[in-house]
């Protein structure tokens, strides 16, 4: 919602937008100080060794971003770059039997990775060299795969990978959340092969950048976008109703007794529970360890895929995990 209030604010839309919280980004948000956190989830008062509260920033739905990818294309493009600062994440790691290896992403990692053996290890290379190298519009470089018609099932074996490779290309550098991808178009697992490379390829150590005051930054800064841009912005209202005329369509929206008047609401489900169905669920987990995750060295930040198979669920699992000292490693804008 922040995002689009932002673009559309940009684009010469009057835009209202109205939160029942008292911070920027609902269910997106960071929550600080660590009471709020505890309070949020009726916790009671976090311990005091935690201290202190002021310094936590804690994500709802924590995500990184591809430093590639569209979001980063967005925020360049907008300019909210100029509210934010990131951090390079420093590792990306994938589970397989039993213990944490890193992600290889390019030949020569592809070669040195514990994940494989030998001659899996040349098979990877070769497959990862091919997915690489292709060129869309040059039916030449797709040696043999219709990339628009042959599944991504028929790419594994043509270079005869097996599962265990499999496993860690589709969740940890394509990040599919099941195996159903398999049986799509080669050509979608190949774009997101390549968009892991190149953004791998542009600050070193993981694809992965994060905002460093938490990724509750970017609703923040598209909200500023919007009001540098003229839109209005309301917290804090705990009664913001949507208001429909007597056909059901949306009229407009209301707060303390007074109503604003519009074509047009955009929002989250909260503010629209009669009017949503409930397609699918993701579960969450919020740990505060005293410990580094093994094997993840003295990372600042990581990020672990686990696939599937390889604790015998029907989803992939992801965890993000951050040193205390995070925010105080260098940083860029
Ligand atoms: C996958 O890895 C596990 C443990 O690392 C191993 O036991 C298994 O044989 C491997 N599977 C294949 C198909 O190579």
């Amino acid at each position: 919602e922040c995002i689009l209030s932002g673009l559309m604010s940009v684009s010469g839309k009057k835009v209202l937008h109205m939160d029942r919280n008292n911070y920027y980004g609902g269910d997106s948000a960071s929550i600080t100080p660590l009471n709020d956190l505890f309070g949020m989830f009726k916790m009671g008062d976090p311990p005091a060794y935690l201290e202190k509260f002021r310094d936590w920033n804690v994500d709802l739905i924590p995500k990184f971003l591809m430093a590639n990818g569209a979001l980063v294309k967005l925020l360049l493009f907008t300019g909210v770059t100029r509210y934010l600062e990131f951090k390079s994440v420093e590792g990306s790691y994938v589970y397989k039997g039993g213990k944490i290896h890193k992600v290889p992403c390019n030949e020569k990692e592809a070669l040195a990775s514990s994940l494989m053996g030998m001659f899996e290890k040349r098979r990877f290379r070769k497959f990862l060299i091919w997915a690489q190298n292709i060129d869309e519009n040059n039916r030449a470089t797709w040696e043999g795969i219709d990339i628009h018609k042959d599944t991504v099932k028929a790419a594994y074996e043509k270079f005869g990978v097996d599962q265990n490779t499999t496993d860690f290309t589709g969740h940890a550098i394509c990040l599919y959340l099941n195996d159903g991808y398999m049986s799509s178009p080669a050509i979608e697992a190949i774009r997101r092969i390549k968009l892991y490379s190149e953004s791998l390829a542009r600050y070193g150590s993981s694809p992965y950048l994060y905002p460093m005051y938490g990724l509750g930054e970017l609703p923040q800064g598209f909200a500023r976008l919007s009001a540098v841009y003229g839109g209005t912005y309301m917290l804090n209202k705990p009664d913001a109703e949507i208001v429909f005329d007597e056909t059901g369509a949306v009229a407009g929206v209301q707060s303390e007794g007074q109503v604003a008047k519009c074509k047009a609401v955009i929002c989250d489900p909260n503010y629209a529970t009669d009017r949503v169905r409930k397609v699918g669920s993701v579960i969450r987990a919020i740990c505060i360890l005293r410990h580094p995750i093994p094997d993840t060295g003295d990372k600042l930040s990581a990020q672990i895929i686990i696939p599937q198979n390889q604790v015998n669920r029907k989803n992939g699992m992801s965890i993000i995990s951050f040193k205390s000292s995070f925010q105080e490693s260098a940083c860029f804008s």
